[in-house]
Order: C-alpha cells, then structure tokens, then sequence
C-alpha cells in the first residue's frame, strides 16, 4: 500500500516545524536578552577633573545651557571646551592645582576628554531636541545633577527605561518654563496634561514605541 503522503510532503512539513522551533526559540532568546537589566553602575565617574555640577550649578546659579550649548536645537547636547571654563578661570582659583590641566588644555590647544557618563550603542537613535522642546526637562532623565559633586547616571538608559516613558508620554512633560528646573517636580492637574498635550502635539504610545522609532 502507498504511504498517504508523499515523502517530500513530509520533508517539507518537517522544514516548517523546524522553521517555527527556531523562529520561537530565537524570539524567546531575544525577548529575554531585551529585558534582562544590564549591570549598570550608576557610581560617580571619575574625570580628568574633579567638575562639579553641585558648586556651578547650585552654589553658583550657571544655567545648564552655558556649558551644554546644544541641547535644545541638536540630538546631542554638546561639552563646554577649554575656552567656556576659562571665561571665568582665567582669572577665578587660578592656582587651585585642580585646575592645572585645564590650564595645560589652554597652552597645548588640546580638549580634555571628559569620561562618559552616559553612552547609548551606536544602533540606539536619541535626539535632545525633540525631548527638551516637548517638555521633558533634564531631571526626568538625569536626576538632580546640580547636587552631584562628580557626575553619575540615575538611569539605566535601557531600552525597557524608554519604553516606559514613551508608552505614557502625556504625564512626563512639562511647560517649557521647566525644563531646566532642578526643582522637584510638582504634580499636573488632569487639565494642565490636557493642555500641554494640546501644546506638544504628543503622538500615541504605538507610534511612539514602534521600533522604528528608535532603531532606524
Ligand atoms: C560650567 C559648566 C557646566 C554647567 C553649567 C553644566 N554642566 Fe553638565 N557637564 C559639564 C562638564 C565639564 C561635564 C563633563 C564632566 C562630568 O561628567 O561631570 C558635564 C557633564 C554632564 C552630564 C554627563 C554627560 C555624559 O558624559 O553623559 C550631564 C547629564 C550634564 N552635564 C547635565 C547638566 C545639566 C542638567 C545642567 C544644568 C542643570 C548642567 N549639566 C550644567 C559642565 C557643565
Ligand atoms: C561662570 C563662571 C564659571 C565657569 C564658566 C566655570 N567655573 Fe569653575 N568655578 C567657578 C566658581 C565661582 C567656583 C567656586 C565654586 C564654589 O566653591 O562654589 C569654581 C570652582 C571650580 C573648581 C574647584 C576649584 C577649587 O580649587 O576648589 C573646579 C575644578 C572648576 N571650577 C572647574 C571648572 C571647569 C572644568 C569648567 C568648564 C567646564 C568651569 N569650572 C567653568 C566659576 C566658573
Ligand atoms: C529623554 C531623556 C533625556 C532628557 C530629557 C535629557 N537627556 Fe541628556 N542624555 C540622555 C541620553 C539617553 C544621553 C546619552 C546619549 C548618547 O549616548 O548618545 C544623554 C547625554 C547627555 C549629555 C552628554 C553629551 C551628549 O549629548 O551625549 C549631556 C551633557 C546631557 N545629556 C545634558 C542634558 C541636559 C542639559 C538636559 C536638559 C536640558 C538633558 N540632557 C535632557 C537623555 C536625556
Ligand atoms: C521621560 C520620558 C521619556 C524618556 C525616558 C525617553 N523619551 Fe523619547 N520621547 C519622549 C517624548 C515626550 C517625545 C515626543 C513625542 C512626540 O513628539 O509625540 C519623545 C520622542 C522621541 C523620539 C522622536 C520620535 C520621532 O519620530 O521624531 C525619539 C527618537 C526618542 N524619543 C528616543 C528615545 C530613546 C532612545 C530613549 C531612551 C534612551 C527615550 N526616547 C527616552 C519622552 C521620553
Ligand atoms: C523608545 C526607544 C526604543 C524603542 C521604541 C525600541 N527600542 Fe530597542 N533599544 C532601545 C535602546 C535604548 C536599546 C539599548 C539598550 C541597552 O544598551 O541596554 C535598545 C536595544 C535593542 C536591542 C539589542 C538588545 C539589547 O537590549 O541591548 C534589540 C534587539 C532591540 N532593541 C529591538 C527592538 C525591537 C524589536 C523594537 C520594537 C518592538 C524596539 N527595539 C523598540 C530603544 C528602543
């Protein structure tokens, strides 16, 4: 008697079985990968020198776009070079021996290389801009740095801590008069999130967790 199927019938549905064993393991295997946190440090990094936000920023008022020219009108926010310290220590704690090399900066022509502090994977598509001129301030993503004597992360910057956020936009924003506040956030009435929702033109939380949104 002839077998009921033909023996490249079952090759071929042998294939399909294998086909979505690995389609769903390598879907597992990723969505787990995704969502496993990262050892992430979030200890003071230690720079070339010893900057601290909590004396410029705090003790001495300088307003965060001084030294980070870009962050409004560019996806990065940009470093301060040797020139913008020196708009004030050319002549202030000239001596102080915390400051020989931003004086070594000076004489050689040579920037200082700041450490990192945050750094996104070259696959990860982020944009300053956008966020600050939609009213999400500085301290949701980096914490209260003008308390900070050496600069750390408060964020994990994984893709789980984005997604949070995007997938509830409206109650992240602020009015832009805002967004370089340090102050502690006060709460937003019901209406308040209605109107700058109103104002930002905010997408929904599908358009705004597509991956394309951020890998592109
Ligand atoms: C007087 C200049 C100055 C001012 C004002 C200033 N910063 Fe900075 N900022 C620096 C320097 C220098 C560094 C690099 C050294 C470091 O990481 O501490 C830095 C680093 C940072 C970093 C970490 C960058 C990285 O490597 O990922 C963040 C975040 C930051 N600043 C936010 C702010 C915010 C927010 C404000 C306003 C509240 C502000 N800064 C005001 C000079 C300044
Ligand atoms: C607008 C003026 C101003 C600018 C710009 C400025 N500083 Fe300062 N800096 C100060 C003042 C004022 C102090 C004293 C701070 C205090 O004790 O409150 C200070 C203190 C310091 C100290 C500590 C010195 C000591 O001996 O205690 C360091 C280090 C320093 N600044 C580095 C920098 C660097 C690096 C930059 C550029 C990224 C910078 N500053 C830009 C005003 C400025
Ligand atoms: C929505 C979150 C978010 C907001 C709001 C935000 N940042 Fe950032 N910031 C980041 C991320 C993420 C990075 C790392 C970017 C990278 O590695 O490409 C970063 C990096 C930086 C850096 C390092 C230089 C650079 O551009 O990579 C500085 C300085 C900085 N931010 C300052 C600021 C200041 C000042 C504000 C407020 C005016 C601000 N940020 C608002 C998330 C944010
Ligand atoms: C605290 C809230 C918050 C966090 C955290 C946050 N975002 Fe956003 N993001 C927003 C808001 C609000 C917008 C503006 C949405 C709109 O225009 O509809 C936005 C817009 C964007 C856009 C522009 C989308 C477009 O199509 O123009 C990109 C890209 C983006 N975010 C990437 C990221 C990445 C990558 C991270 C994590 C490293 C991140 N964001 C973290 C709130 C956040
Ligand atoms: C709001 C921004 C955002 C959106 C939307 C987003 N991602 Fe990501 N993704 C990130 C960030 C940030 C990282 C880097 C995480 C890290 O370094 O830990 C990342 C990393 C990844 C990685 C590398 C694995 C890892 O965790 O490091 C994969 C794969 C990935 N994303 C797939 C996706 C897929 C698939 C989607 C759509 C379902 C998506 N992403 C949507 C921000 C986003």
């Amino acid at each position: 008697m002839a077998p009921p199927f033909s023996r490249p019938a079952v090759l071929f549905v042998k294939l399909i079985l294998l086909g979505l064993v690995v389609a769903v393991g390598t879907w597992i295997a990723l969505a787990r990968w995704t969502m496993t946190p990262r050892n992430v440090t979030y200890a003071p990094v230690p720079q070339p020198i010893p900057f601290s936000h909590k004396h410029h920023v705090a003790d001495d008022g300088i307003d965060c776009r001084y030294c980070h020219t870009a962050v409004e009108n560019s996806a990065t926010a940009g470093m301060p070079s040797t020139s913008v310290c020196l708009s004030c220590h050319s002549q202030l704690f000239l001596d102080s021996p915390l400051l020989a090399k931003l004086h070594e900066s000076a004489r050689t022509g040579k920037p200082i290389h700041w450490v990192r502090v945050h750094d996104l994977p070259d696959f990860v598509y982020f944009e300053h801009d956008i966020h600050v001129n939609k009213g999400v301030a500085c301290i949701e993503c980096h914490g209260r740095v003008d308390q900070m004597p050496i600069t750390w992360r408060t964020a994990s910057l994984e893709m789980q801590w984005c997604l949070r956020c995007h997938r509830d936009a409206p109650s992240h924003v602020r009015p832009l008069n805002e967004v370089l506040s340090m102050a502690p956030q006060k709460p937003l009435s019901a209406e308040e999130i209605r109107q700058l929702n109103r104002l930002y033109k905010l997408r929904d939380a599908q358009a705004l967790t597509n991956c394309s949104t951020c890998h592109r």
